[in-house]
C-alpha cells in the first residue's frame, strides 16, 4: 500500500489551511483505495527544531533522517518511506508557520552534507505545498518557504504548489479591531474563489495518488 503523509503546520482546525489539506486527502483516497492518507498536524506534537546536535553527522555513522528523539522522530522516519508529501501552512509575517519551519529544519538538515553541499534525502517523492493566506496574487509574489523549498526541490523533487488566497481570517470581521479588510470583499472574494480551490487541491490528491 503507498502512503502519502499530509503534515498541516496551521494551528486552527477546520479553518483554510485544514480545508484545503483535507480536501487534497479526500482526492487521493478518491483515487484509489490502494493508498493510505496519514494527516499530522504539528500543533498536538511538541517538537524543537533542528538541536544542532550533529548525531546527523557522525563520521560512519551519518545518516539522512534526523537521530533527535522527540515526538517528531517517527514521523520523520515515515517520512523517508513515504511515497508522497504534503506540507500545508497558513503564511504568518510572510512565511511559513514557525512550527512549519522548525519541522522542515529537522527534515532537512540530515539531508545536507558538509563535505560537498549536496541534499539526498532516503527516497525521492512527490511533493504539493498548500499556502493560505490574507494576501491577494497581486501582491504575493515571494517565496514563502525560503531556502526550505530549494532544499525540498532539490532533495524530494519539483513540488506543485496550491495557495488559497485572500481567505476568511474570521467569521465575523465586526467583533474584531481589522479595519483594512472588508467582510464584504472578502466574502466575494471567497465566493468568487474558494471552491476551486478546494477543487484543485482535491485534484492535486488525485493526481499524486496515481503516481
Ligand atoms: C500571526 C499571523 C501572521 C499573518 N501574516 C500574514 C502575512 O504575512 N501575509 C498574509 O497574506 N497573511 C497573513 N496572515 C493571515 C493568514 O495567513 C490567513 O488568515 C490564513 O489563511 C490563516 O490560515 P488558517 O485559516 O488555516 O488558520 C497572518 C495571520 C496570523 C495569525
Amino acid at each position: 500500500m503507498k502512503k502519502i503523509i499530509i503534515i498541516d503546520g496551521g494551528p486552527r482546525m477546520n479553518m483554510n489551511t485544514a480545508k484545503l489539506l483535507q480536501s487534497f486527502a479526500e482526492g487521493a483516497k478518491s483515487a484509489s483505495s490502494d493508498i493510505e492518507v496519514k494527516t499530522i498536524r504539528l500543533y498536538d506534537l511538541d517538537y524543537k527544531g533542528c538541536m544542532s546536535c550533529m548525531a546527523c553527522k557522525l563520521k560512519g555513522r551519518a545518516s539522512n533522517i534526523c537521530r533527535f528523539k522527540d515526538s517528531l522522530t517517527s514521523i520523520l522516519e515515515e517520512i523517508a518511506q513515504a511515497d508522497g508529501l504534503v506540507l500545508g501552512s497558513p503564511i504568518y509575517f510572510g512565511e511559513v508557520t514557525g512550527l512549519m519551519r522548525a519541522f522542515l529544519e529537522r527534515l532537512a538538515f540530515p539531508w545536507l552534507s558538509y563535505n560537498d553541499y549536496s541534499l539526498t534525502a532516503p527516497k525521492r517523492m512527490p511533493v504539493v505545498l498548500i499556502e493560505t493566506m490574507n494576501g491577494t496574487p497581486e501582491h504575493n509574489n515571494s517565496n514563502h518557504f525560503g531556502t526550505m523549498e530549494w532544499c525540498i526541490t532539490t532533495a524530494l523533487g519539483e513540488p506543485h504548489r496550491i495557495i488559497g488566497y485572500n481567505t476568511t481570517q474570521v467569521a465575523k470581521y465586526d467583533n474584531y479591531e481589522l479595519g483594512s479588510f472588508s467582510e464584504e470583499a472578502k466574502h466575494a472574494w471567497q465566493d468568487a474563489h474558494w471552491e476551486e480551490d478546494l477543487h484543485k487541491a482535491y485534484e492535486a490528491g488525485k493526481q499524486m495518488a496515481k503516481f
